[in-house]
């Protein structure tokens, strides 16, 4: 897999933004991070993990013939999402397509809500190593952690809560599923987030942001070009240190994630990097 690479394009900003950030201290932090492939792993032992989706597409919930549509869309979709030569307006009606076509067929599939959990227990999902600490510590300190994800909510807060690490500080905003009274599903609640609409829609409408008004410091933490948004409605932001772990077509994608994120990560399947940042200023 080789070793893991730090990328930094301006020190002495980053400098800036961690002494800034460390003088003012964990009162005034909130950490906004995406959930898959940012908190959770891209791949172990050279096989890739999966995403929320990915650990229904892949369960003994959805019939075969599901899963071949759901493969095929991902095969379709997922080198639309991380194309670097298309610019984001050409890829996000494609990224509205994918998400609805498969919550379509999510939903035929009549699966029962009280088999999510044995579902996310028997699949091959983990956060990166070093996840205790990072949750933990936030939980410790205060700190609040938003999870803002394009996954699924039910799913996302499963594997947390089977990680132990689902502490009153994190709140999730994602897509949740909306069950009928006999607990199947039979669609999917609120408006849908996808990769690229992370800066509209739900969180701008919610009072999340309003709550943590003193929190003028945010470590953002994402894996995609849609994740560098997720801040967009924090009411006057001061210093906002964007961490990215760049896990897929690194080359083709390293000058844009330098550009637009403070700290790339390549390789690295840990949060080392982040927690060594949330240890100096928290
Ligand atoms: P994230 O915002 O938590 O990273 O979640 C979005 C990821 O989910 C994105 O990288 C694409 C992925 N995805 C699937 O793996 N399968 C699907 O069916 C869909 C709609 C998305
Ligand atoms: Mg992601």
């Amino acid at each position: 897999m080789g070793t893991p690479s730090v990328y930094i394009k301006d020190r002495q900003k980053v400098e800036k933004i961690l002494t800034a950030m460390r003088q003012t201290g964990p009162s005034a932090v909130q950490v906004i991070s995406d959930f898959d492939m940012t908190l959770t792993r891209f791949a172990y032992n050279g096989k890739r993990c999966p995403t929320c989706h990915n650990i229904l597409d892949n369960s003994k919930l959805i019939s075969e013939d599901c899963k071949a549509e759901l493969a095929d869309l991902l095969k379709t979709y997922y080198p639309i999402e991380i194309d670097s030569t298309r610019p984001v307006e050409e890829k996000l009606p494609l990224m509205v397509e994918w998400w609805t076509k498969a919550h379509h067929i999510l939903v035929q599939q009549r699966i029962r809500k009280d088999l999510l959990a044995v579902v996310v227990q028997e699949s091959d999902a983990m956060l990166r190593d070093g996840y205790q600490l990072f949750f933990n510590h936030l939980q410790e300190h205060d700190v609040p952690l938003l999870i803002f994800s394009a996954g699924i909510g039910d799913i996302l807060e499963e594997v947390i809560r089977q990680a132990g690490v689902f502490h009153p500080n994190v709140k999730v905003f994602s897509n949740y599923m909306e069950f009928n009274d006999t607990g199947v599903l039979q669609g999917f609640k609120g408006e849908l987030i996808h990769v690229y609409n992370k800066h509209e829609g739900a969180l701008l409408n919610s009072s999340h942001f309003q709550e943590l008004k003193q929190r003028h410091n945010v470590l953002l933490l994402g894996d995609s070009l849609g994740d560098l948004s997720m801040a967009d409605g924090v009411p006057d932001l001061e210093n906002i240190l964007k961490i990215g772990y760049l896990n897929d077509k690194v080359e083709e994608r390293r000058e844009s994630y330098l550009s637009s994120y403070d700290i790339v990560l390549e390789k690295d399947e840990t949060m080392d990097v982040p927690n060594a940042i949330l240890l100096h200023i928290t």
